[in-house]
């Protein structure tokens, strides 16, 4: 049988034996189950529920029917030979007011879903936050009050109590910057708080929680691998002059540095982005100390390169991003150009900051407007993508970097935030109608890409 992975020349074993394979998703994208049992609600729940917030009003209220499915999904995993599965736990499941009284049935939840994967042979990643905060603590100030620490540091000793046992691999945060900048300065991401004053406080106490989360897994979970994870894109500046070379840097700033530098001790880049001193009237003594944390890993996500220019009409930044569908350049249905080179670099910057001492790609993947034909989904898009993306990863390993893994995203198609169901990102295609699962040509591709593993077994 000719395989579609011959024509792209490597195989899962060309990036050694201990690289780390897998899918990554996230709580409210896939679960459904909304108010199942005594789940409280979170912001995503409640962001929903009002008109206007997302693509035509899609919600997460029954999604991809993980709760209900997840062992289906979970051997499908493992029929297409995946051995890392990464997802996070909803915080309002576990604890519906966001503290105080555990939910017996949410715990029971997650451990069949961790105890199902490790009878398949698929190691759980679990990442404690992926932006689903209970609906409670935003009535409170969400990450805007400084209390957030608090109730942090009490559901991940739960998580860590729970299922540390079993979860050696956790990620305290997923992309602190979408969900500060989408959440709490923009306004369009779940809870649609907006401005300088939302965002700043959030901010600083998501830097806060990064390391006091990884704190605490240290502590509680014995050989435990943990990490946190950063949204990231190589920023280049639209025209070669110097006024869209600096708005270049601030974006970069923004974008790439503003969660990683304090957590290496390194504090936030106001250098570059003077408007962030503004954080230092949120900054009580010790905080920079307790900024710091020893990561075994970060988790890059990478998908797009950005390109910027400078803009007197963007207050505080003065930069604007350029959109790609302006640019004509090959694009995602996010409106995201294609551009493979984006992750090797953003691996190659992460490599060069002296704390960091392992890379993964806990996210890459591509959005494109699949369909059925003939019982098949045929994603030869996405199916490129990724290949050119693996490309780029593989030459920073033969370069010497440091890259230890690598989950796609997603491994099937499901809510995308704002957007909704719209972008479909799977490696399996979901039919929302009847919740039918079918392996797209990526997921084909990438179930034979990995059996290069299981041959010398
Ligand atoms: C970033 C987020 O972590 C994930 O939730 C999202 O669906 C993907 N990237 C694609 O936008």
């Amino acid at each position: 049988m000719s395989k579609i992975s011959d024509y792209f020349g490597l195989q899962a074993e060309d990036f050694g034996e201990d690289f780390v394979w897998g899918v990554s998703t996230a709580a409210y994208q896939i679960e459904g189950a909304h108010d199942i049992h005594d789940k409280g609600p979170s912001i995503w729940d409640d962001f929903t529920s009002k008109k206007g917030n997302t693509y035509q009003n899609h919600h997460g209220n029954d999604a991809c029917e993980f709760y209900h499915k997840f062992q289906e999904d979970i051997l499908l995993m493992r029929k297409m030979n995946i051995d890392h599965f990464r997802f996070s736990l909803s915080w309002s499941r576990i604890l519906p007011n966001g503290t105080g009284t555990v939910s017996i049935q949410g715990i029971q939840f997650y451990n069949d879903v961790i105890n199902f994967c490790l009878e398949c042979g698929i190691t759980p990643w679990v990442t404690l936050y992926h932006w689903d905060l209970p609906l409670a603590l935003e009535e409170k100030g969400g990450w805007t009050n400084r209390d957030i620490l608090d109730w942090f540091q009490e559901y991940v000793t739960i998580c860590a109590n729970s299922f540390g046992d079993r979860v050696k691999n956790w990620m305290v945060l997923n992309e602190p910057m979408v969900f500060t900048g989408a959440g709490y300065f923009l306004g369009v991401h779940a809870p649609g708080k907006k401005g300088l004053k939302n965002f700043l406080p959030s901010v600083h106490y998501a830097v806060l929680c990064q390391a006091a989360g990884g704190r605490i897994l240290r502590k509680l979970v014995a050989n435990a691998n943990i990490g946190t994870t950063f949204s990231c894109s190589q920023i280049a500046p639209y025209r070669k002059n110097r006024r869209d070379q600096r708005a270049a840097e601030r974006a970069d700033a923004l974008l790439n540095r503003l969660f990683i530098e304090p957590s290496l001790g390194m504090g936030y880049p106001w250098d570059t982005v003077p408007v962030l001193k503004r954080i230092q009237s949120y900054i009580l003594p010790g905080d920079t100390e307790n900024s710091v944390f020893d990561f075994d890993f970060v988790g890059i996500q990478n998908y797009t390169r950005e390109k910027v220019k400078h803009s007197y009409f963007v207050p505080y930044i003065r930069a604007k991003i350029v959109k790609a569908s302006k640019r004509k350049v090959r694009t995602t249905l996010m409106d995201w150009e294609v551009y493979p080179p984006s992750i090797f670099k953003m691996i190659k910057r992460f490599n060069g900051y002296e704390g960091v001492k392992k890379v993964i790609i806990t996210e890459n993947g591509a959005a494109f407007a699949d369909e059925i034909y003939k019982g098949g989904v045929h994603d030869e898009e996405r199916l490129s993508y990724l290949q050119a993306y693996l490309k780029q990863v593989y030459k920073a390993q033969e370069e010497g970097l440091k890259v230890d893994g690598y989950f796609v995203w997603t491994f099937t198609d499901n809510f995308e935030w704002a957007e909704g169901y719209y972008p479909r990102f799977g490696l399996v295609y979901i039919d929302f109608k009847n919740q039918e699962r079918i392996i797209k040509s990526s997921g084909k591709w990438f179930s034979e890409f990995l059996a290069s593993l299981k041959i010398h077994l």
